[in-house]
C-alpha cells in the first residue's frame, strides 16, 4: 500500500491525471471522481485535527479558512492545524496552526445540519502562491441545474478509506424542494444540494468547497448513510446565504 502511494505521488507529477484514468491504474476513487492536483484547486486546505486529516477546508484569505461547523464540534483552536499548498493529505505543503474557531451561532437549528460552517482564524499567515490561494465568495445561490465541482481526501467509497491523493468530481445543483423530501425535510435555505449518477462528496470531505465559476459557492455538509446514493443527494453550506455570517464574523476577528 504504501509502496503504491509512493509510486502514485511520483507519477501523480509526472504524469497527467488523465493519463493515470485511463490507464486505469487507480482501479477505485471517490465515487466518480478523478485526481486533481491542488494548483487547479488552489483554495482547498486539509483540516488536520491532532495532526490528522479530518475535514476539508477553504482558504478565504491568508489568515482565514472556512470549514463545517460540525468538523469542529469540539471548538478548542489547540486541536486544529491546516495544510495548504499539497495534493496529499499527509505531506507536504504548509501547516499552519488555529488561533481562534468561531462556529456560525445558529448551527444546528432547525435542523442538525443548519448553518453548517465555521470561519477558523490561523496563528500565522499562509504563503500565497503556486497551489495557495484563496476564492472569492459567491453573491448568489448557482442555478438549477448548473454544473458545480468538489474536492477533499474524503472517502472513496462504503466501507473505504478516504484518499491520500486529492480527488474531485463534478455535480449538479437539484431542485431544493425534492431535496428537502429526500433527506426528511432537514434540508433548510441555508442549504444547497448537488448530485449526479455515481458522483458525490463524502465522509471526510466535509467543510471542503463546492464551486461555481471560480466561486465558493458550498461547503460540503451532509448526504446520508451512504454517498452517491441516488435517492439522496449532497448537501451544502450555501455560501451565498451564509455571507452576511461570513463576512460579520471576519470583521470581527
Ligand atoms: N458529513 C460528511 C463529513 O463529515 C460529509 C458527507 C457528505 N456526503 C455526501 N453524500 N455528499 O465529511
Amino acid at each position: 500500500m504504501f509502496i503504491q502511494w509512493i509510486f502514485l505521488i511520483s507519477s501523480a507529477t509526472l504524469i497527467s491525471s488523465a493519463t493515470l484514468i485511463s490507464s486505469k491504474w487507480i482501479p477505485e476513487r471517490i465515487v466518480g471522481g478523478h485526481l486533481v492536483s491542488i494548483e487547479s484547486v488552489p483554495w482547498q486546505a486539509s483540516l488536520l485535527k491532532e495532526d490528522e486529516h479530518y475535514c476539508g477546508a477553504v482558504i478565504y484569505s491568508e489568515t482565514v479558512v472556512l470549514t463545517a461547523a460540525h468538523c469542529v464540534r469540539d471548538p478548542s483552536p489547540s486541536l486544529y492545524s491546516v495544510r495548504v499548498g499539497s495534493s496529499s493529505s499527509i505531506i507536504g505543503g504548509q501547516v499552519v496552526k488555529a488561533l481562534r474557531v468561531l462556529k456560525h451561532d445558529k448551527y444546528g437549528q432547525p435542523f442538525q445540519y443548519s448553518n453548517d460552517i465555521a470561519v477558523i482564524q490561523l496563528q500565522c499567515s499562509l504563503q500565497m502562491g503556486v497551489g495557495v490561494s484563496s476564492i472569492p465568495l459567491a453573491d448568489s445561490s448557482p442555478r438549477l441545474g448548473s454544473s458545480v465541482s468538489v474536492s477533499g481526501w474524503g472517502k472513496i467509497g462504503l466501507f473505504k478509506g478516504g484518499s491520500e491523493l486529492l480527488l474531485g468530481t463534478t455535480v449538479a445543483i437539484v431542485n431544493q424542494k425534492a431535496c428537502q423530501k429526500s433527506h426528511f425535510g432537514r434540508v433548510s435555505k441555508d442549504m444547497i444540494c448537488a448530485a449526479a449518477l455515481g458522483k458525490d462528496s463524502c465522509g471526510g470531505d466535509s467543510g471542503g468547497p463546492l464551486v461555481s465559476s471560480g466561486k465558493l459557492v458550498g461547503l460540503v455538509s451532509f448526504g446520508g448513510l451512504i454517498c452517491a446514493n441516488p435517492f439522496r443527494p449532497g448537501v451544502y453550506a450555501n455560501v451565498a446565504e451564509l455571507k452576511p455570517w461570513i463576512l460579520r464574523t471576519i470583521q470581527s476577528l
